[in-house]
């Protein structure tokens, strides 16, 4: 029974995270913290995690207390009181192990300035992070949405010029805090080494005579005006053997086949940055257009 008791209250006592607390204090592992009460009281009293009790280590002076060599449970949230008033809060944590880069991976669809990051960490963290824009100014702090360890975000940088060839790179600054410790990460990137283009849209198969006559779209979200934003097709037709054939073309948004294709499908890359190939598009049935065809006649 009363191990039951001690069990509940200590699982009371830390609460994970649910967001980032407005104010905290990074530490390092056995060091000294001292946490400021910001407040005009001259005499304060301390809770830890809610818990009126002092610890050892823990010596309050005035406004201040100091926290003698931080370990981990001396961790949490310390809130300064005037009587039952709670005056002040600040989360205290250890700064975490320097990870060698918590695998970020960040991809962008277009050159309009906006693009998507992941990457992992420990599974009972949140995350935050946050832009230095091409112009050098600094974003907001954008939420992680986190599950089972793998953490995203998106991100917008509104003086990102698509125009203008990127002298300097971006760079996001990644935070995490789970109860106990911090993270830090920064990574440094130009937007034209993580384009990855959305497939192209809208393509259609029409069979005239002995020929197939393929069309379609850029895709939608690829900024205009296409002599300045070119892309490279890669087209992939499959022959009635199962065998795959690829053919390139730029500067335009349909060709010509002779070949007894039986499915056709696309994909599209920019040929003057060095970044991924779309997402191929659905595979088109080339014996279906056919059919589609007739019947419309
Ligand atoms: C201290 O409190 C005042 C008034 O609430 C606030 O304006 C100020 O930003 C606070 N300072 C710190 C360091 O939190
Ligand atoms: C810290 O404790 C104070 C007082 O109990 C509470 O108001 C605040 O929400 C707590 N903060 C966090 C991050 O748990
Ligand atoms: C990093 O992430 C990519 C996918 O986002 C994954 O394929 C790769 O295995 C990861 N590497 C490590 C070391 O976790
Ligand atoms: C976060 O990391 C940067 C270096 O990447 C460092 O300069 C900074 O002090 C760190 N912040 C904290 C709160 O530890
Ligand atoms: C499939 O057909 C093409 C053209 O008809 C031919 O060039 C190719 O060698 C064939 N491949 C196989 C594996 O039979």
């Amino acid at each position: 029974m009363l191990v039951l008791v001690g069990l509940v209250l200590c699982l009371a006592s830390v609460d994970a995270l649910t967001a980032f607390p407005p104010k905290f204090l990074v530490g390092k592992l056995n060091g000294d913290v001292v946490v400021k009460c910001n407040t005009s009281e001259q005499r304060v009293t301390w809770t830890q995690n809610g818990d009126p009790e002092p610890m050892a280590e823990l010596v309050a002076k005035g406004q201040t207390l100091t926290i003698l060599g931080l370990d981990l449970p001396a961790t949490g949230n310390y809130s300064c009181w005037a009587g039952t008033v709670l005056l002040d809060t600040t989360y205290v944590v250890v700064s975490g192990p320097c990870e060698k880069g918590m695998n970020v991976s960040c991809q962008a669809e277009s050159y309009r300035g906006s693009f998507h990051c992941s990457w992992t960490g420990p599974r009972s963290s949140i995350f935050r992070a946050r832009l230095t824009r091409s112009d050098g100014s600094l974003g907001e702090w954008v939420p992680a949405a986190g599950h089972r360890g793998r953490f995203s975000a998106s991100f917008a940088d509104p003086s990102f010029c698509p125009f203008a060839e990127e002298l300097r790179p971006l760079q996001l600054h990644l935070e995490g805090l789970s109860d106990t410790s911090y993270l830090n990460f920064s990574i440094r990137f130009f937007v034209r080494d993580i384009v990855r283009p959305d497939p192209p849209q809208e393509l259609t198969v029409q069979r005239l005579g002995e020929q197939l006559h393929l069309a379609w779209a850029p895709p939608a979200s690829w900024p205009l005006p296409k002599s300045y934003f070119a892309l490279l097709y890669r087209l992939q037709y499959e022959l009635p053997n199962g065998t795959q054939v690829d053919k390139y073309v730029e500067g335009t948004e349909e060709t010509w086949m002779q070949e007894r294709a039986q499915r056709v499908r696309i994909s599209c890359q920019d040929p003057y940055a060095n970044p991924a190939w779309s997402p191929w598009s659905p595979w088109q049935d080339v014996s279906a257009a056919q059919q589609s065809q007739l019947r419309a006649r």
